[in-house]
C-alpha cells in the first residue's frame, strides 16, 4: 500500500545492474528480494543470449532462485574468484558502506563480496540514508552457545541486542546454524571502529556492516535507476 513503485525499482536496478556481467563470468547470487530480480534477469540472459555463466548462491534462498530461474551454480573449492557479486542491502551510505543481513545471509554474503572483483548493490532509493544505524537495527551472527556473553558485551558497548525470532519464542537460524543478534546502536558514527570491536568479541561470527566493499549501486527511483560509484564516475 502506497508502495507500488518499489518492486519495479528494484527490478530495474537489478536488471540494470545485470547488464555488467560477460560472457564467461563466474557471478556472485546476493540474498533477498532485489537481488533474486537479480538472479531471474541472470537465467533470461543465459537462455536468451546464450551466455555461460556460474553464479556462486549466498543463501539457500539464492541457490533456490538460481534452480528456478536455471542459472548454473559453482562454489568458491572450484572458483575462489568471483568476477561479479550482485547483492541487495538494508542501509547505504554516500560512501557505500552498507548494513546488510536483513534476510539473515550477511555471513555467507561477505564471504562472496570478499571473493569478488568487483562487488555492485542493487537496491530502491529508500535503502539510501545519510548516516548507517539510524533507524535501522544492524543484525550480527553469532553462536547460540556464545550468547550470553555477546549479549552482555554489546550491552557494555551502549547496544541494544534483540534475539532474532521465526516467530514467538523460536530464534531464528541462519543457514549456518546460528543465531542473529539485530542491534540498536543508533547512528553508527565510525562503521569500521564497530566493525573492528564487534568482531573482537568471541561467538561473533559475522557482522552485517559492509565497509569499503562495495564499487558501485543501482538504486532504482520512481521513475529512473541511479548509479552511485566510490570513484564518482
Ligand atoms: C540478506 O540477508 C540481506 O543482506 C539482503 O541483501 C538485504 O536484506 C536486502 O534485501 P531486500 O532486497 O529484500 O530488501
Amino acid at each position: 500500500m502506497g508502495c507500488d513503485w518499489v518492486e519495479e525499482a528494484k527490478r530495474r536496478a537489478a536488471v540494470e545492474a545485470v547488464k555488467n556481467i560477460k560472457d564467461n563470468f563466474i557471478v556472485g547470487l546476493g540474498s533477498g528480494s532485489t537481488a533474486a530480480y537479480a538472479i531471474e534477469e541472470i537465467g533470461r540472459m543465459i537462455r536468451e543470449k546464450g551466455l555461460r555463466i556460474l553464479g556462486v548462491p549466498s543463501s539457500y534462498q539464492s541457490l533456490i532462485m538460481a534452480a528456478k530461474f536455471k542459472v548454473p551454480t559453482t562454489t568458491l573449492y572450484e572458483h575462489p574468484l568471483i568476477d561479479l557479486t550482485i547483492d541487495g542491502a538494508d542501509q547505504i551510505d554516500r560512501n557505500l558502506n552498507l548494513i546488510k543481513g536483513g534476510g539473515g545471509a550477511l555471513t555467507r554474503e561477505k564471504v562472496i563480496a570478499a571473493s569478488s572483483r568487483c562487488l555492485i548493490i542493487v537496491a530502491d532509493e529508500r535503502k539510501l540514508t545519510d548516516n548507517l544505524g539510524r533507524g535501522q537495527l544492524l543484525p550480527v551472527e553469532i553462536l547460540p552457545f556464545a550468547e550470553p556473553l555477546v549479549t552482555a558485551k554489546i550491552r557494555e558497548m551502549g547496544g541494544k541486542p534483540y534475539l532474532r525470532e521465526s516467530k514467538k519464542g523460536v530464534p531464528f537460524i541462519t543457514d549456518n546454524g546460528n543465531f542473529i543478534l539485530d542491534v540498536d546502536f543508533g547512528v553508527i558514527e565510525n562503521p569500521l571502529e564497530l566493525e573492528r570491536r564487534l568482531k573482537m568479541i568471541p561467538g561473533v561470527v559475522e557482522t552485517g556492516l559492509f565497509v569499503g566493499m562495495v564499487k558501485a549501486a543501482y538504486i532504482g527511483t520512481r521513475t529512473a535507476v541511479k548509479k552511485i560509484s566510490v570513484s564518482g564516475e
